[in-house]
C-alpha cells in the first residue's frame, strides 16, 4: 500500500480548498519542478512561503497560515490565496485541517535566540510549538511525517534541554525523531544555520538508507549532546552537498544606488581601524557588515570572507546589513536591496515581495532559506514519501 492509499483510507472531511489551482501556480513559477504527486503539506508559522516555495515540486501544499498581515501579503502573492489563512494557531482546529503527509512548522524562534534573553520553548512566541502539537493531536489522521525548524538556540541552549522537551513531546505521540544543522551557506553565500527536526511516525515505513548509526555531518556537536540517551532517536543521513556554486557577487544589485557622499562617509566612518585596512587591501568588490555596539560605541564591523551575515528581522538600524560597495578608486557605501534579501534566501527572481523596504527584508529576514529545505525535501522526505 502506497502514501496515497493510506492517507486516502482515512475517512476525514476535508476543508472546501481550491488546491490545485494554487498548486499549479506555484509549480509553474518553479523551472525545474519535478511531476506533482498528490502527497499534501501543511504549513504552519508559513510567513513569506519560502518553505512552501522549495516543498512545492515534490508535494502540495493544501494549507498555510501565519498571523502576520504583512507576510500574509507575501505569501498571497507568490501563492495565491486558496490555501491560506491569516489566523493564529490559537485559533487552529485540527479537526478541519486537511489530511496531509507531511505537516511543517517554523515556529517563532525569539525565545530560543541565544542572542536575545532566551525565555525558553515554555515562553509565549516559541512556546507556540506547542499549540502546533495540539493541533496534530486534533487531527483524525496525523500527518505521518513532521518537521519542526528554528535557530541553532532550540539545541544549544542548557545542553539541548529544550529540544528535549520538544523531542519528548514528539515521541510520546508515537513519532521518532531526529534533529540537525543545514547552513544556509552550503548553498548560498550567507551564514544560516538553521536547526531541522524530522520525525517519523512509528507505523511509517522508514527506509534504512536514511539512517546512520551515529552523528555525521548534519550534528553539530550541541545536537549530538542533546541527542544523548534520547529514546526514539534517529542519526538522519544525507549526503554532503557539493561546493557552492553562488558567491556574494552574484547576489550584488551593482545598479542599486548608494548612499549621498555625506551619509556614506559618517557610515564609513563608523569601520574599525582595522578593517579599513582589510577593506583597502582586499581585491573584493562587496563586503557585507553589520553595526553592533563595542564597549558603548557604535561601530559597522565588516566580513571579509565572501558570505553575508544571518539576515535578521529589522529593528532598527543595527539590524540590517550593509554592503561596502568598491566603486572606481573607493569605496561606496549601502543597506542591502530587498532584492538581494531575496537573493541571500535562495528565493526564485519572480518571488514578489509588495510592501515597504521594512516589510520585504523582514519577510525574508524570517524565513528559511530555500534551498536548504529543497535539499532536505529531496533526500529525505521524498524518500520517506515514496518508500513503499
Ligand atoms: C520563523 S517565522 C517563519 C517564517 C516562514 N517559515 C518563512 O519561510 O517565511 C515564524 C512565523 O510565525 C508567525 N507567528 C507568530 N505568532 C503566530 C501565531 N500566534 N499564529 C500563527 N503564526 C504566528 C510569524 O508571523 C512568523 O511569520
Amino acid at each position: 500500500m502506497g502514501w496515497s492509499d493510506i492517507l486516502s483510507a482515512i475517512n476525514f472531511n476535508h476543508c472546501d480548498h481550491d488546491v490545485s489551482s494554487n498548486a499549479t501556480k506555484l509549480f509553474s513559477a518553479l523551472p525545474e519542478a519535478a511531476e506533482s504527486v498528490n502527497l499534501g503539506f501543511l504549513e504552519f508559522f508559513a510567513g513569506s512561503g519560502l518553505v512552501g516555495t522549495a516543498l512545492a515540486p515534490r508535494f502540495n501544499l493544501l494549507w498555510a497560515n501565519d498571523i502576520c498581515p504583512k507576510k500574509a501579503d507575501v505569501f498571497r502573492a507568490n501563492h495565491g490565496s486558496g490555501t491560506f489563512h491569516l489566523a493564529s494557531i490559537a485559533s487552529i482546529n485540527g479537526r478541519e485541517l486537511p489530511t496531509a503527509f507531511l505537516s511543517w512548522a517554523s515556529f517563532p524562534c525569539q525565545d530560543l535566540s541565544l542572542a536575545g534573553k532566551s525565555a525558553g520553548i515554555h515562553a509565549s512566541r516559541s512556546g507556540l510549538v506547542w499549540e502546533w502539537l495540539r493541533v496534530m493531536n486534533e487531527m483524525p489522521a496525523r500527518p505521518p511525517v513532521l518537521v519542526a525548524e528554528n535557530v541553532v538556540g532550540l539545541v544549544a541552549w542548557n545542553s539541548g534541554s529544550q529540544y528535549r522537551q520538544l523531542h519528548g513531546a514528539m515521541a510520546e505521540r508515537g513519532y521518532r525523531v531526529g534533529a540537525f544543522v543545514l547552513d544556509a551557506i552550503r548553498w548560498l553565500p550567507q551564514s544560516r544555520p538553521r536547526i531541522f527536526v524530522v520525525a517519523v511516525h512509528k507505523t511509517a515505513p522508514l527506509p534504512s538508507e536514511l539512517l546512520d548509526r551515529g552523528p555525521n555531518w548534519l550534528h553539530s556537536k550541541a545536537v549530538t549532546k542533546a541527542a544523548q540517551g534520547l529514546d526514539d532517536w534517529l542519526w538522519w543521513k544525507m549526503p554532503e552537498p557539493g561546493p557552492r556554486g553562488l558567491s556574494l557577487s552574484d547576489i550584488v544589485d551593482w545598479n542599486a544606488p548608494c548612499l549621498d557622499e555625506a551619509t556614506a562617509k559618517k557610515t564609513l566612518a563608523l569601520v574599525p581601524e582595522e578593517h579599513m585596512r582589510r577593506l583597502q587591501k582586499s581585491g573584493l568588490k562587496a563586503v557585507p557588515g553589520y553595526k553592533r555596539t563595542r564597549n558603548g560605541r557604535q561601530v559597522l564591523e565588516l566580513r571579509f570572507d565572501g558570505v553575508a551575515g544571518c539576515l535578521r528581522t529589522p529593528q532598527g538600524g543595527s539590524s540590517r546589513q550593509f554592503l561596502a560597495i568598491r566603486r572606481g578608486g573607493g569605496w561606496q557605501v549601502r543597506l542591502l536591496t530587498v532584492k538581494e534579501t531575496a537573493r541571500l534566501m535562495g528565493a526564485p527572481e519572480t518571488y514578489r515581495l509588495p510592501g515597504k523596504y521594512n516589510d520585504g527584508y523582514k519577510a525574508m529576514g524570517d524565513a528559511v532559506a530555500v534551498p536548504a529545505v529543497a535539499y532536505l525535501a529531496e533526500h529525505i522526505l521524498w524518500k520517506l514519501a515514496t518508500a513503499i
